[in-house]
């Protein structure tokens, strides 16, 4: 399978609209050598096809289309590579995207679980507001780990792994998580025998999902925040990584020390970053430490082949 990242950066891209921290005011004055980024997406499609899978729909979607010929094969007057959408959660950064496919000629094909269809019924009616458009085909994604596949992209297989994270703050279940509000995908590719574990939101490393991730050939998963104070520290919030359901990468029980009891040949990945986050900072030691410890930060149009 190839894998195209659309998008690396958390909620609000890199740099955010608003924001001057030490990143963002670095990346927009050229003070900081780092790579500017848009919200967390990727693509998949088997080696020798075109159409392939959407995860997440970011609200980037079309300058990450823009900058992606392969989401436009260009076959016909109208045309998309997307054969499916499918969902991880129900945030805003994962899901408004969904506006901009309207176009479509056709209903939109789309994998979630039921508590994110219902988020995006209810709290922020998206798939409501596509049926004045195109409408969408939902698809439901089973918790119980029953591989799924996209039709149009054959070989591409799909399991879903509950995850310990968070719901949208205007999902009823924001604050009383179920399972389903963030899903983990195991994505093997069976005609090459190769896997991808994708978890862009994620909070605890429970046993299956470090089973799920020492499984991988590759583990793309929350990059989130470097410290779980990160947001506090720098005074724009008072939650904590974890309470927001993102486990931090430096520390005890940290995304670094997990990483580093996976397998040698797990190629391993950190993707939705926040742009806070000092790995951006490529001359930064956080940077120096995740390279050393072999964890390699998503940029926006990296290819992978597994
Ligand atoms: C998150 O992952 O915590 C959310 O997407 C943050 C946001 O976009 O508001
Ligand atoms: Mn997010
Ligand atoms: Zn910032």
């Amino acid at each position: 399978m190839r894998i195209t990242v659309l998008g690396a950066a958390a909620g609000g891209g890199f740099p955010q609209w608003n924001c001057n921290c030490r990143n963002c005011a670095g990346v927009r004055s050229g003070a900081v050598r780092a790579k500017a980024r848009t919200q967390s997406s990727i693509f998949i499609r088997p080696d020798d096809s075109a159409d392939g899978i959407l995860f997440n729909a970011s609200p980037d979607i079309l300058e990450q289309i823009r900058s992606s010929s392969t989401l436009q094969p260009a076959r016909a007057q109208r045309d998309t590579a997307i054969a499916g959408v499918v969902l991880m959660d129900g945030q805003i950064d994962h899901a408004t995207g969904l506006f901009m496919l309207r176009e479509r000629g056709t209903p939109l094909p789309l994998w979630c679980t039921d508590p994110v269809e219902e988020d995006l019924r209810q709290g922020n009616p998206v798939l409501r507001v596509l049926g004045h458009f195109c409408g969408v085909k939902r698809e439901r994604i089973a918790l119980d780990g029953t591989p799924f596949e996209v039709p149009g992209v054959p070989g591409i297989f799909l399991r879903a792994l509950p995850l310990s994270s968070k719901a949208a703050p205007y999902s009823p279940h924001r604050d009383n998580p179920v399972p389903g509000d963030n899903i983990g995908l195991l994505i093997p590719d069976r005609q090459k025998g190769k896997t991808l574990f994708y978890a862009p939101g994620l909070g605890e490393i429970t046993p299956p999902v470090f089973d799920a991730m020492s499984g991988a050939d590759c583990a793309m998963v929350d990059g989130t925040f470097w410290t779980d104070d990160e947001m506090i520290t720098l005074g724009f919030s008072q939650k904590t990584a974890r309470s927001i359901g993102h486990l931090p990468q430096s520390g005890p029980g940290g995304m670094i020390e997990w990483m580093g009891k996976l397998p040698a040949r797990t190629r391993r990945m950190l993707i939705h970053i926040n742009n806070t986050n000092p790995i951006l900072d490529e001359d930064s030691p956080q940077r120096a430490t995740l390279t050393a410890a072999g964890i390699e930060p998503c940029e926006d149009r990296m290819e992978i082949l597994l």
